[in-house]
Formats: C-alpha cells, structure tokens, sequence
C-alpha cells in the first residue's frame, strides 16, 4: 500500500511527535494501566463499561497520581482511552489487544518493535547515514545482544502466520517423507522449525542460535510438547559444527542482515549438510523492481538495517535468486504471507 505523502505542516508535526505515541503506547504496556483498567471495570458493581479514576489507577498499580493522570489523559488523546477527564474506560480495540491475558492480547510485541535496542541505535541515524553503518557500539552482529534474547521471548506472534504459510507450503513435500529432519538456523523463538514439527510426527527439528537466545526456544518446544524431537546448537551460524544431513533447511529473517556475498558463504554451508533432495527455506521482506513507497514496509525496514548492521538490508526478489543460483539451489518459488509484509522463498539443492 502506498502512502500518501504528507503536505500541510501539521502532517510533518505529526511526524515529528510520533516517537511519543510510541512511547506512551508502550509505558502503558509495560506500567499495565490497561490491566488495570480492565480489572477496575471487572471489578466495579455492575461489571463492564465502569469506569475508574487516575488515583484508582495509581493506587493499583502503586505508582504517582500526578503520573497516572497526565499518562492517562494522553493515552485519551491518542484514542486509546474513553474519558470524560476524570474517569477512563478502554476502547473496544484496546480491551481486545492491550489487555494481558485476553486471547487478543499483543502488548508484548511492544518489548520487541518499540525496544531500548531498536530506539537507541535510531537515535543516531542522522550519524549512521553519515558513516553508512551502526554507530551504537551493540548491534544486531554482536554475539550477546539483549535485544535478540528479547525477540526470541515476545516475537512469537508476530512469527505465527509467516511460519504457517511456510508450512502449508511444505506439507504435500513433507508427509510422506519416512525422515524429516529440520534445521532452523538462527532460529530467535523457534517457532518456524516447531510449526512444522508439530504437523508432522516424523519431524525432528535441530534449532541454532547464540546460546542466549535457546533457552527462549527451548521453552516455546516445551510449551508445544515438543522438546523430545527438538535439539539445540548454540553458536554461530558460519562457525559452528551444523551436524545433518538436513531434509529441510529453515533461513528466516536473517539474510537482511548481511551484503549478498555473505548470504551465499552462508548458503552455501548450508547446501553442504543437507540432503540429495532437501528443501531450503527463505522467509524475508523482499523489494521488487518499483518505487520504493509500493514496498514501503522492506524499505522501512531497511533503515533499521542501516543502524544496526554493517552491510545489510532488504534484498529483492532478483537478490534472492541469484543468492540461491551462486550457492547450488534451483530457483525459489516465492509466496505471500497474506497478514504481513513478508514472503517465503523455497529452493531444491541442485544435485
Ligand atoms: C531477526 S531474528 C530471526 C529469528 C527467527 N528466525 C525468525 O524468523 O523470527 C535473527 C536471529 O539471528 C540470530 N543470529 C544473528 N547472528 C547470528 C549468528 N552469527 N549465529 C547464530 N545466530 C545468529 C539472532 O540471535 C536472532 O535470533
């Protein structure tokens, strides 16, 4: 979708200031002001549609009045909050995904899209574009990022529909297959090796990443009864022994964060523990040969890759194909995640 381009000086205002809706998007999240408005009216006589008050908020959550109030009145003017200026319920949309607990909850998702991480290394983009690489001196290549833990324990959702289009996919190649061994190479939470795991019996998934970042996917196989047929591999990527042969190779979200030679030393080391008729897999955002406000989201994307990475960004579909061609894999079929802006890309290892 493409946006509309902002024309009158309240529109560059607004775009100055949105740093703030963020930030008191995610001081709600993270104070529960939401949970707590939703137990106040849960609470109330009379059940739903009560309302509470900035001291009723502040003694639940035990924090300042003078705090809670001017926190509650923004997150009233942002169309979050129904008030009157002295008492606040939730909107419909903010009872469903704000609230911790309620099946639409995605609150979460916040410790990870509005990180310290992400928010630190955008605050010198101005440097950044200057130098043409991170200026934070932790970043998404270093070894111990916190913030990698932190996608690992909250990307989970976010990962969902991506990772069921990939097995959809895969399943008719799968089934039958007497032996499905998976490699989910720098795996965060998990879930892609542990989606297909859990459709197929067979499978046995080995899923690598720092060893920091495991014990977030260990618990999410737990979670799935899956931690028999899961083993883990902390490392790096292009370092570690990888073991195999692989049935099915699993590279998701990672080659944006490397210049396309380092993409193929990675793929190709890849081709090297898999099977005569294995399966790679690419999940990513991908540009295309048109203006960037069409892909708006890779190229969004791709600034961030600018702050936090030496040589990576989104690459285009051609990239990919070349990547796969340049490390020993037939050409990918691409598809759509239907909810998010990313595509997975499936290649045979050419005999
Ligand atoms: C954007 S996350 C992708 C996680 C998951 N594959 C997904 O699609 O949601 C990138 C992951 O790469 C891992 N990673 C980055 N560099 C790595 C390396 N050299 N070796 C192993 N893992 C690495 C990070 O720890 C992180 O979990």
């Amino acid at each position: 979708m493409t946006r509309q381009a902002p024309g009158t000086p309240a529109e560059f205002y607004d775009m100055m200031l949105a740093y703030k809706t963020t930030a008191m998007l995610d001081a709600g999240i993270e104070l529960g002001v939401f949970d707590a408005l939703a137990e106040a009216a849960d609470a109330a006589p009379g059940g739903n549609g009560q309302a509470a008050t900035a001291a009723g908020v502040a003694a639940r959550l035990d924090i300042a009045e003078r705090g809670a109030r001017l926190l509650l009145n923004g997150l009233a003017a942002l169309g979050l909050l129904e008030s009157d200026g002295v008492t606040y319920t939730l909107q419909p949309g903010t009872a469903e995904h704000l609230v911790r607990g309620r099946p639409g909850y995605i609150g979460d998702v916040s410790k990870v899209m509005a990180s310290r991480w992400e928010w630190d290394a955008f605050g010198s983009l101005a440097e950044a574009v200057r130098r043409g690489g991170p200026v934070v001196q932790e970043n998404a290549e270093t070894p111990t990022y916190g913030y990698w833990e932190q996608f690992a324990a909250f990307a989970s959702t976010v990962a969902k529909p991506t990772a069921e289009v990939a097995a959809a996919y895969l399943a008719p190649w799968a089934t039958d297959r007497p032996r499905l061994d998976v490699l989910d190479v720098a795996c965060g939470h998990g879930m892609y090796g542990y989606t297909i795991a859990a459709r197929h019996p067979q499978a046995r998934v080995w899923s690598l990443d720092w060893p920091h970042v495991l014990a977030h996917a260990n618990k999410h196989a737990a979670q799935l009864g899956l931690t028999d047929r899961v083993t883990t591999i902390a490392g790096d990527m292009f370092e570690t022994p990888l073991g195999g042969p692989y049935d099915l190779v699993l590279v998701t979200n990672v080659l944006h964060h490397f210049s396309p030679e380092r993409g193929v030393t990675l793929l190709r080391r890849l081709a090297g523990v898999m099977a005569d008729d294995g399966l790679m897999v690419l999940v990513g955002f991908l540009t295309h040969d048109r203006p960037p406000a069409q892909d708006a989201a890779a190229h969004l994307f791709s600034v961030l890759m600018l702050v936090w990475t030496s040589a990576g960004e989104v690459h285009s579909e051609q990239t990919y194909q070349t990547m796969l061609r340049d490390s020993g894999f037939g050409p990918g079929h691409v598809s759509q995640a239907p909810s998010v802006p990313l595509s997975v890309i499936v290649a045979e290892r050419q005999r």
